[in-house]
Parts: C-alpha cells; sequence; structure tokens
C-alpha cells in the first residue's frame, strides 16, 4: 500500500531573485516534486508568494508543483492554486474549520488533496477523513520559515499516523517538512513516512545533489 517514496525539495530555500535556476537544481539533482511553500503572513508570521508566480513557475518545469499552504481560509483560493498548474495542495487542519469539504474541493479542483498538522495538533484531526487523503503532512518544525530544526519529538507521531495509514489500507503519501536532512529524513523514513521536503539540507548539500535526493529517497 505505500506509495513510492519521493523526494520534493523546497523553493523557499532557493534565490527568490532567480527561481528559474532553482527549479534547474531541482530538476539536475533528479528530484521528484517540486515543494511550493505559500504564506500569507496571517496564519504564519511570514509571507512568500501566490498563484501568479506558481503559474510562472509552471511554465518552467515538467516536475509536479506539491504546494503547502500556510495560509488562512485557502478554500477561498482552491480554483486559483488549480488555475496555476499545481499538482498537490496540501491545506493545513487548523485553518480549515470544514476540513473534509475542502478536501474534496481540492479533488475536484483536479489535484491531489493533502492536509498538513502542525506539531501541537493531534492526528486524531484527520482519523476519520484519512480515506480521501492523497497526502497527510506531519510537521516536523512550526511553519513559517525553512532552516529550522527538526522536532525528534515528531518521529514517534510519524510512526502513528503511518499506523493510521496503514489501518485504513491508505496510499497516501506520508509526507514530512522541516528540518529534515540525511540523518533526520532516515529517522522518518523508519518510521514510516514516503515523502521528504527538504529546503536547507538540499540547497546548502555540499557534495552532489543527485546523491543527496538518491540516498534520502532510500
Ligand atoms: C516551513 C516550510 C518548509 C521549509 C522547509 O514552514 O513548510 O517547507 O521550506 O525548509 P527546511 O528543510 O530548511 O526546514
Ligand atoms: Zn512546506
Amino acid at each position: 500500500m505505500r506509495p513510492t517514496a519521493v523526494v520534493a525539495p523546497s523553493i523557499l530555500s532557493a534565490d527568490f531573485a532567480d527561481f528559474a535556476s532553482g527549479l534547474k537544481t531541482i530538476e539536475e539533482a533528479g528530484a521528484d516534486w517540486v515543494h511550493v511553500d505559500v504564506m500569507d503572513g496571517h496564519f504564519v508570521p511570514n509571507l512568500t508568494f501566490g498563484p501568479p508566480v506558481i503559474q510562472a513557475l509552471r511554465a518552467r518545469t515538467q516536475l509536479p508543483f506539491d504546494t503547502h499552504l500556510m495560509i488562512a481560509n485557502p478554500d477561498a483560493y482552491i480554483e486559483a492554486y488549480a488555475k496555476a498548474g499545481c499538482t498537490r495542495l496540501t491545506v493545513h487542519a487548523e485553518a480549515c474549520p470544514h476540513l473534509h469539504r475542502t478536501v474534496q474541493a481540492i479533488r475536484e479542483a483536479g489535484m491531489q488533496a493533502g492536509v498538513a498538522l502542525n506539531p501541537h495538533t493531534p492526528l486524531s484531526q484527520v482519523q476519520h477523513i484519512v480515506a480521501d487523503l492523497d497526502t497527510l503532512l506531519v510537521m516536523t518544525v512550526n511553519p513559517g520559515f525553512g532552516g529550522q530544526k527538526f522536532m525528534t519529538a515528531m518521529v514517534d507521531k510519524v510512526a502513528d499516523a503511518r499506523a493510521l495509514l496503514d489501518d485504513h489500507s491508505s496510499a497516501a503519501h506520508l509526507e514530512v517538512d522541516g528540518g529534515v536532512n540525511l540523518a533526520t529524513g532516515q529517522a522518518c523514513r523508519d518510521a514510516g513516512a514516503t515523502a521528504f521536503v527538504a529546503g536547507n539540507a538540499f540547497f546548502n548539500h555540499d557534495g552532489a545533489r543527485t546523491d543527496f535526493v538518491k540516498r534520502l529517497r532510500g
């Protein structure tokens, strides 16, 4: 039931004045998805970009866009992110009073639906809608910034999330995001994660990034 492992470098850690070369770096490394971090300065204390920038990036790569919405009221923007060319769209449970409706709307818009949980948010938030998820994203830092330290306490949460998905025979990706490097990525992989977001560890990697991607994929 587990999907093949994927690596999704985060464009958040690329040069904001030169996203095209950031995308090229991600492609040349042989990564699977581009992780696109959307922040609104409200749900999280940082601001990035929205649909027009994503649409411009869409023309530069064939890789799927794994878009992580860290915004309030995501329901109002689902259509805009579909039109911008997002492949997968992940919303935060904390931002959605009618989470199941939001997940359905993402799928109806033609994207794969994901739900992200902040570190303090229990898995029980998604317990009853697991069957409708394409991605369950366990945040391994508090969202808002790249380059933060991985929260080791989240490894147990990843293991619990794996058990929850397996209990429902779910083929959804179990994604981890925040402070993921080769060591913390392996701990998450051992706990059952299948999708690995890496920002700083990817862009600042000293050796060949193709090796980084292969090793993170496991
Ligand atoms: C954090 C973002 C992450 C971030 C990861 O709020 O959701 O995707 O870009 O960056 P690193 O890997 O540097 O923690
Ligand atoms: Zn993210």
